[in-house]
């Protein structure tokens, strides 16, 4: 498949007398895919019922004509007004109990079925309409699901709901569930939390104190479950009518729904990456690291991403916006390093993306997003990215296809296992999330590239190594088939610390057959209190006792850090920095062939090249060639 550019477009933005022309410019510019009609609902229907396709016939119709292909997005992500009065109860609700109306964008509750039914209508009209449309090659459901925090809602419908899944999680007799086997489950004989019917279960905010952990990790799985049957449900009309394929653009650091089911019902998966603003908004680095980067982003937040969506789209995945500027809702919104937007699309394309598109075509004037760039002012001018946009459409041309070859690292990511970190995070700052990325940089460090493993991942052949951190609930079968294989694994910390009902398993974690290994008091610690390992690196935040098992692997002047489970298994008790984790993959796994890069360097080899990226504002030098501030090395292999 060829690598290929595209632009994020909103027609109804702009003079329809402006459109030939932007067409054609984004064909000079070898673009090749066109987002549009992702939020514009009150447009395509105005009043219930009452369509207007006028207007987007001719957009998709001048587009085309251009050469272009549309990605044409369902609209469910901006109900119109007339939507929400007709169903005044659709708005989710906040922990605290606060309607979240309306007035900018995301305003629904997954659960309410009202909602629901007018998504399908509007779904099924679009894709009755666009279905065989020979322009329009690609689709998208809403937007950024769980952007702005939108996933769960304590509103009376997702309490509904919730009664309704939990007597499926729990059944009994007849259509009712078992209310005793989910006090059991639960716990709730502590505190005198026993239920006698589903219908007394409550959502778990609003509490005096903390509520109890399964419940909140039930309802968290609940929440998530229902974001992808409210994908599904717009899959099965866009299916029905098109066999063009289906995409979602995710969004960076949204982890409060399984992207791996939600990305089983589609083809494609995209995310939009915004790699400035992430650093200042969900990155987590700390103050230097802020400033060292503040105009190219983290150097291996964006790569994370590229190779959690090559594993969510089982191996097509495209940026579905990139940024190309400054951005408007970051705390603050520098100017990318010049190359950097060049950089980020090669970076892209290097971790197996088919396409990335821009966003936007030309700043808005108008409304929310005044402040944020695109590839043309409001004045039509190119703005900075255009040229480096037409560069990397030159560059292309001499590309080969997308390649992509198995990394010789696995890293498991369990959306399960980072519910259950931040219902019982035991300290503050204790993120799942954070943990596995903080792996993932300490392999990039080490030159390896990487491959994220969804948790359903059963089969490890050709990996060197695969690492398995904090993943709280571990089937059995996924013991199994670690165990069974002759891969390399690191567990922990906190790896198979909870049964599946959130309790601890008694024989105690991480009852791993053939050792008598026992995590036996955990402890989470101040960040300013970190503790050395000897030899080299620290362990910090989080650190467990453990008791028996087998070779020691690193130790505190007083504690045992890693420890041998078996031969090829190796369980980490604590949180270690990078040097610390650095150690333990090249003691883990000696065959790898590690490369200590230089700070803010990286690489990332595809089946057919190998790429480096210099994320830094100075010159460095790599593999005998001088690679500028912001620079991209492409070499055949
Ligand atoms: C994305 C969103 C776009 C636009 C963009 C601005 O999160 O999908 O619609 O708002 O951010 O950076």
């Amino acid at each position: 498949m060829k690598r290929t550019l595209g632009v994020c477009y909103y027609p109804e933005h702009w003079p329809e007398a402006q459109w030939a022309e932007d067409a054609q410019r984004m064909a000079e510019l070898g673009l090749t895919w066109v987002r549009i009609g992702e939020f514009a609902w009150k447009r395509m229907e105005p009043r219930e019922g009452e369509y207007d396709w006028g207007w987007l016939d001719r957009a998709i119709e001048t587009l085309g004509a251009a050469g272009l292909k549309v990605v044409l997005g369902t609209p469910t992500a901006t109900p119109p007004k007339w939507v929400c009065k007709k169903h005044p109860d659709m708005f989710a609700v906040d922990e605290q109990g606060h309607v979240r109306g309306y007035g900018s964008r995301r305003h629904y509750c997954f659960s309410h079925q009202g909602f629901l039914e007018e998504c399908r209508g509007v779904v099924r009209a679009i894709a009755e309409r666009y279905g065989r449309n020979p322009h329009v090659a690609a689709w998208q459901t809403d937007n950024e699901y769980g952007c702005h925090d939108t996933v769960i809602s304590y509103s009376d419908a997702a309490r509904d709901r919730f009664r309704g899944w939990l007597r499926g999680q729990f059944p009994g007799q007849g259509n009712d569930g078992d209310i005793d086997a989910l006090n059991a489950a639960w716990g709730n004989v502590f505190w005198s939390m026993d239920y006698d019917d589903f219908d007394e279960i409550g959502l778990p905010n609003l509490t005096v104190t903390e509520p109890n952990p399964a419940h909140v990790h039930a309802f968290r799985r609940f929440a998530s479950e229902e974001v992808v049957a409210f994908n599904r449900a717009q899959v099965e009309i866009i299916r029905a009518h098109s066999d063009a394929p289906i995409a979602h653009n995710y969004m960076g650091r949204v982890t409060e729904f399984d992207h791996f089911k939600v990305g089983d019902d589609l083809d494609i998966a995209s995310w939009d990456s915004y790699p400035l603003g992430f650093l200042e908004d969900r990155v987590g680095a700390d103050a230097a690291d802020q400033r060292a980067y503040a105009r190219q982003g983290d150097p291996d937040f964006q790569a994370f991403h590229h190779d959690l969506y090559r594993a969510v789209g089982k191996g097509r995945w495209w940026i579905m916006e990139q940024q190309p500027g400054p951005v408007n809702w970051a705390p603050y919104n520098p100017s990318p390093l010049p190359g950097m937007v060049r950089l980020w699309t090669w970076e892209a394309f290097a971790h197996g993306a088919e396409a990335v598109c821009y966003f936007r075509w030309r700043q808005a004037p108008f409304a929310q997003e005044q402040m944020h760039a695109g590839l043309l002012r409001p004045d039509s001018v190119a703005a900075e990215a255009f040229g480096e946009a037409a560069q990397v459409r030159d560059e292309l041309a001499d590309a080969p296809d997308v390649a992509s070859a198995q990394a010789p690292v696995g890293i498991v990511f369990d959306y399960d296992a980072d519910w259950a970190w931040s219902v019982q995070s035991h300290g503050a700052g204790l993120s799942y999330f954070g943990l596995v990325f903080d792996w993932y940089r300490a392999c990039r460090k080490l030159g390896l590239s990487v491959d994220i493993l969804p948790s359903s991942a059963r089969e490890f052949s050709g990996y060197a190594a695969v690492i398995v951190p904090g993943m709280m609930h571990v089937p059995i079968d996924l013991k199994v088939a670690l165990q069974a294989s002759d891969t390399k694994s690191i567990l922990g910390p906190r790896t198979a610390a909870r049964d599946a009902d959130f309790n601890i398993p008694t024989p105690l974690p991480p009852a791993w057959a053939g050792s008598d290994l026992v995590v036996s008091r955990v402890q989470s610690m101040r960040p300013d209190l970190p503790v050395p390992i000897e030899g080299g690196g620290h362990v910090h935040l989080y650190l467990e006792q453990v008791e028996g098992g087998g070779e020691v692997v690193l130790h505190t002047a007083d504690a045992p850090v890693a420890v041998r489970l078996d031969a090829q298994t190796t369980y980490v008790a604590g949180w270690g920095d990078d040097e610390a984790h650095m150690r333990l993959i090249e003691a883990v796994a000696p065959d790898l062939a590690t490369m200590h890069m230089p700070e803010g360097v990286r690489c990332r080899d595809t089946g057919t090249e190998r790429f480096w990226f210099n994320y830094t504002d100075q010159p460095v030098q790599v593999e005998g060639h001088t690679l500028p501030a912001a620079g991209v090395l492409r070499l055949r292999l």
